[in-house]
């Protein structure tokens, strides 16, 4: 049964004391513990700001592995936690609410992947890292928003020019993928719900509004087939729409003169966006790309995981085991 979709309600709201007090608990808590913080771009602003380290899914991955605190607390969803406790089955891997998962990640089961392996046996398997462990045991290469292209050409670099590849779950960035790599892929049609809810007719609005403002594009959008048309079609400039990871986007206002951008992405990433380049100016490609999933994460959640070591993901030894190897492969390759 699908997981039903958590709406993020902004009653949850906290005032400025509230995290004060809150962050200064965990702040203690966390030292208590000897824990490392993590967070992804699109947690909460106070939870982002409390973190250790913030980042995309990828740099999430590999800092979890090369950190050598005996506690990590994952406040991402649960698939980002799960793919710690793969590597770090030593450390307590705590994720601050265990309800926390991913539309995605569900869009595809282990039964439906080996059903899809049986009718392709000859097929390398590529899946995106927002699966589960299991999914991943099934799988011979993950793959995230930043190292998908690479990871693709790798591939029928090693395997030649009439390899197989079952690419999944997410439909748009397989699409995209196959675009830029310029193979023909079999992608799953699975999507994340919140950026599938990010429209053509969203970015169409904010590129009439706001003409010189580049667009730095999350390529699970459902409008990333028309962006790749746009820029084919010449309707949009190349050098001024791009298609980025999370962390990518973070990275790109330093890399550029423009002051101006439109962030098709959850909405979580305009925090630390607009902190870190203070002079400029990010608008949301829509203010309704919330993903409440990553919102059911909050401070007093967060102080109750580091007070009472709760509550704990692990993986099955023997389906880490085989987890591992598609990351492992990944890591090699990426960026
Ligand atoms: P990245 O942070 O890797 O770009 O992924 C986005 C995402 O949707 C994670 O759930
Ligand atoms: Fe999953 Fe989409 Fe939320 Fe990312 S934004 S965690 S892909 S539901």
């Amino acid at each position: 049964m699908p997981t039903p979709l958590p709406v993020f309600s902004p009653s949850a709201a906290l005032s400025a004391e509230e995290i004060e007090q809150l962050q200064a608990e965990v702040r203690a808590l966390r030292h208590e513990r000897d824990a490392f913080i993590l967070a992804h771009n699109y947690q909460l602003p106070e939870i982002q700001d409390i973190a250790d380290y913030v980042g995309d899914s990828l740099e999430l991955s590999r800092i979890a592995v090369s950190d050598k605190r005996p506690v990590i607390v994952f406040c991402g969803v649960h698939f980002m936690a799960e793919t710690a406790a793969i590597f770090s089955p030593e450390k307590q891997v705590l994720i601050p609410d265990l309800g926390a998962g991913c539309s995605l990640a569900d869009s595809i089961t282990p039964e439906q992947l080996r059903a899809w392996k049986a009718q392709h046996p000859n097929a390398v398997v590529v899946m995106y890292v927002n699966t589960t462990a299991e999914v991943k045991a099934e799988t011979d290469y993950c793959v995230t928003s930043s190292n998908a292209v690479e990871v693709v050409e790798h591939i029928f670099r090693e395997h030649g020019p009439d390899t197989e590849v079952l690419f999944g779950p997410d439909m748009f960035l397989g699409s995209y993928v196959a675009k830029k790599t310029g193979r023909s892929l079999r992608v799953w049609a699975g999507e994340c719900h919140v950026h599938a809810g990010i429209r053509p007719d969203d970015l169409n609005a904010k590129r009439a509004q706001m003409p010189e403002a580049e667009l730095l594009v999350h390529p699970e959008c459902g409008c990333s087939t028309s962006v790749m048309e746009y820029i084919a079609s010449g309707d949009t400039s190349a050098e001024n729409t791009h298609m980025l990871s999370t962390g990518g986007m973070m990275r790109r206002p330093a890399e550029t003169d423009a002051d101006a951008f439109i962030v098709a992405t959850e909405t979580g990433i305009l925090h630390r966006l607009q902190q870190e380049n203070p002079g400029k100016q990010f608008v949301a490609a829509n203010p309704k790309a919330v993903c409440g999933y990553m919102k059911m994460i909050t401070l007093p959640k967060l102080r109750d995981c580091l007070r009472d070591i709760k509550y704990e993901v692990t993986v099955d030894p023997v389906i880490a085991e085989r987890a591992r190897r598609p990351i492992e492969r990944m890591l090699a390759i990426g960026k």
